[in-house]
């Protein structure tokens, strides 16, 4: 028998950093979503652990005991399984990735022989509970605490990644403004444009550090923000995918296709968010 799970890619809508714990990890605050493209798992029984990587983005990704799906299948422990994972997200990008790909897998051997699921997934990555969610949430601590939140309106992203990789701990640890207001509490509309600028007056904290580090990310940001119907303009995680916000799903594939036959090379992608 085989299971399949998807991981969907995971968008920061906000991240605010408000403040620093004795161990160094930061304080979160921040509105999630996710997109209808990601990453699948694929699950087998089989006599011992392995992974394999496939798929447009599998160069580069790690394959060893040191890939998150990995160590998530084996805290999880129970009978071993043979993993594929079919990579269809740039890795290091800010959209999860590797954690979503982690929570895929534990959520698939949940499935495969309702093994129960680890007591603490924080351990694993900040991004790890949320991603076994899996469906929009504010995400509070380190990421351990997530909650529901009020419907979102329909959202329609483009995704744009650059095709550089920042590493989260550089942009943690060239931040210098490390206690900041956290988010007010989340207004609940019907209507993108009213999200909008509730969602304007939001931050994500690690979009300068992470511009200092990889300017490509301000290009990003000016080409989104000048595509027709574009929202909002805002980077996801520690970057480097920047996302436009649309009211409509061709208004987001029509971004996605200008700024393809602009920059060719950079990873384009429209999806509803939710
Ligand atoms: O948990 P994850 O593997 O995603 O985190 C990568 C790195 O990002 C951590 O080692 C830490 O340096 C930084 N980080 C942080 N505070 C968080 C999440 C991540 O300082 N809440």
């Amino acid at each position: 028998m085989t299971v399949e799970a998807f991981a969907p890619a995971k968008i920061n809508l906000s991240l605010h950093v408000t403040g620093r714990r004795a161990d160094g990890y930061h304080l979160l605050d921040s509105l999630v979503a996710f997109a209808d493209i990601g990453d699948r798992i694929r699950l087998t029984p089989a006599a011992e652990w392995s992974l394999a990587v496939e798929g447009p983005m599998a160069p580069g990704v790690p394959t060893g005991e040191d890939n998150l799906c990995l160590k998530a299948a084996r805290m999880m422990g129970g009978p071993p399984a043979a993993i594929t994972l079919i990579k269809e997200l740039p890795a290091a990008a800010g959209i999860g990735g590797g954690s979503a790909d982690a929570a895929a897998v534990l959520r698939g051997l949940n499935a495969l022989d309702e093994r129960p699921l680890p007591a603490e997934p924080v351990a694993l990555g900040a991004d790890i509970p949320v991603c076994l969610r899996a469906r929009a949430a504010r995400m509070r601590g380190i990421g351990e605490q997530v909650e529901d939140v009020p419907s979102l309106p329909p959202l329609y992203a483009c995704l744009v990644n650059p095709g550089v990789t920042v590493p989260t701990p550089d942009i943690f640890a060239t931040l210098t403004q490390r206690e900041n207001a956290p988010m007010p509490d989340i207004q609940e509309c019907t209507e993108i444009e009213e999200f909008a600028v509730w969602l304007a007056r939001q931050r994500n904290d690690l979009e300068g550090p992470a511009r200092a580090i990889a300017p490509s990310i301000g290009v990003v940001l000016g080409l989104l923000a000048a595509t027709s119907g574009c929202q909002l303009a805002r980077m996801s995680g520690s970057g480097a995918t920047c996302f436009g916000l649309y009211p409509s799903l061709p208004e987001a594939r029509e971004a996605a296709a200008e700024i393809r036959a602009q920059r060719p090379n950079w990873w384009v992608a429209a999806t509803p968010l939710g």
